[in-house]
């Protein structure tokens, strides 16, 4: 089967799923979105508002600056996969309870298993201590690179940070131009083609 026949598969798979409260509580489940056939995925939190009432993840105000940042170093979501540790909202966008992340993380570890990235791209602090380590410190660590069963793995910080602090967002330029140069030599071709 294909990775897109896969991905669909695993997510009615997801549909229903009640592993968790956060299955009481959702409007939608929020799977993921994106190419799964590029080897680039992107991993953030969890579901906010309105990623809850359409069922697609980042598209709120975040995830709009997240699309233009990534539109910058020639990134849509024809060209990775993104979705998020839980994939139901936390009530008032509170940070997934440890518990629910570990509910979860199964759905994710599927995902992962059919992308077969060979780069994550860690949306925050949440996503970052879960996929590349425990004690991850976003404010210092953030753009640093981490190869992790030959996987390179990176975090910026999470958009909702970058629209409170817009001071954080030249870092994260900077972040984004590594990422571009990290895609380059994974894939010496990526951007010759459109
Ligand atoms: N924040 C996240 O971490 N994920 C989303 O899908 C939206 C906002």
């Amino acid at each position: 089967m294909s990775h897109p026949k896969q991905m669909e598969a695993l997510h009615r798979e997801c549909e229903n799923c009640q592993r968790c409260a956060l299955a009481d509580t959702r409007t939608n489940l929020v799977f993921g979105d994106g190419n799964p056939n590029t080897g680039i995925m992107l991993i953030g939190e969890g579901p906010g508002e309105q990623e809850d009432l359409t069922g697609i993840p980042f598209v709120g105000r975040g995830g709009q600056l997240l699309d233009q940042m990534l539109d910058i170093i020639g990134l849509d979501r024809s060209r990775y996969y993104i979705c998020n540790i839980v994939k139901c909202r936390p009530p008032h966008n509170r940070d997934p309870l440890n518990t629910e992340q570990d509910a979860c993380i199964g759905w994710l570890e599927r995902q992962i298993s059919i992308v077969q990235p060979k780069l994550i791209i860690c949306l925050g602090r949440i996503a970052a201590c879960r996929i590349i380590r425990s004690d991850y410190r976003i404010t210092r660590e953030h753009g640093t690179w981490a190869q992790k069963d030959g996987v390179w793995m990176t975090a910026i910080y999470h958009p909702a940070a970058l629209l409170r602090d817009e001071m954080k967002r030249p870092e994260t330029f900077d972040d984004l131009k590594s990422i571009q140069s990290k895609i380059r030599e994974l894939w010496p071709d990526f951007y010759l083609k459109s």
